[in-house]
C-alpha cells in the first residue's frame, strides 16, 4: 500500500505537530506519513519535535520573501518529500503566515488547518483573548479546510470548551489546547481513510 505523504507547515511550538506525529507513529492513523516538517521561522521549536520523530524538518526562512515567490519555494521543497498538488496533504500547524491565492489552489482540498476558536467567531489572531474580551461563555477549537479567505473554509470538526471565571489567555488557551491535540489527529485520520466529502460549506463525515 502506498502511503499518503502528508507535509507540515508550522511557525512556532509544535504541539499539535506533535500530536499528528503521536497518532501516526502509534498506528492510530493509518496509511499516511509525515515525510516533511516546513517552518518559516528557522529556530521553531516545531523543527526540534520533527526531528526527535526522525521527520525530515526544514527551515525555510521567509522574511524579505514575496508571499508567491515564497509559497513558490515551499511547493518545491514540498514536492522534493514527495507532497504533490493533487496527491498529498498540507497541514497548517502553527503556521503564522498567509498563504498565497496560487498554494491554496494548487493544494485545493488538501489542506488543512486548527484555529483555536468556534469558527466563524474570532477568526485570525488572539482568538483566546477575543473570545475572553467579548466575554463568550464557550469557546473551543476548529479544524477546517483552507481557502485563501482566512480561518474560512468548510469545516471538518470543532470541539467547545467552557470559558472559566478567572480564566486568563494562558489558562483558556491551555484547556483549548488539550482538545486541539485531540481533534487535530482526528480530522487527519478521516481524511486519510477517505471519509471526508465536502458538499458546498459544509464538510460530511462518512462513517
Ligand atoms: C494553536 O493554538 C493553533 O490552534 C494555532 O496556533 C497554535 C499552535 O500551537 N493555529 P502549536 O505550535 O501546535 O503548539
Amino acid at each position: 500500500m502506498t502511503l499518503l505523504k502528508v507535509g507540515v507547515l508550522v511557525s512556532g511550538r509544535g504541539s499539535n505537530l506533535e500530536a499528528i506525529l503521536k497518532a501516526v507513529g502509534s498506528g492510530v492513523i493509518k496509511g499516511a506519513e509525515v515525510s516533511v516538517v516546513i517552518s518559516n521561522m528557522p529556530d521553531a521549536r516545531a523543527l526540534g519535535v520533527a526531528r526527535r520523530y526522525g521527520v525530515k524538518a526544514v527551515g525555510l526562512p521567509s522574511e524579505g520573501v514575496a508571499r508567491e515567490d515564497y509559497d513558490g519555494m515551499l511547493v518545491e521543497a514540498l514536492r522534493r518529500h514527495g507532497v504533490e498538488p493533487g496527491k498529498g496533504l498540507v497541514l497548517l500547524a502553527g503556521y503564522m503566515k498567509m498563504l498565497s491565492k496560487y498554494f491554496v489552489e494548487l493544494y485545493q482540498g488538501r489542506i488543512m488547518n486548527i484555529h483555536p476558536s468556534l469558527l466563524p467567531s474570532f477568526p485570525g489572531l488572539n482568538a483566546q483573548r477575543q473570545a475572553l474580551e467579548y466575554g463568550v461563555k464557550i469557546s473551543g477549537c476548529t479544524v477546517h479546510f483552507v481557502v485563501p479567505e482566512v480561518d474560512a473554509g468548510p469545516i471538518i470538526l470543532q470541539k467547545a470548551v467552557e470559558i472559566h471565571r478567572g480564566d486568563t489567555e494562558e489558562t483558556l488557551a491551555l484547556r483549548i489546547l488539550r482538545q486541539e491535540h485531540r481533534i487535530y489527529p482526528q480530522a487527519v485520520k478521516l481524511f486519510v481513510e477517505g471519509r471526508l466529502k465536502v458538499e458546498g460549506r459544509r464538510t460530511v463525515a462518512a462513517r
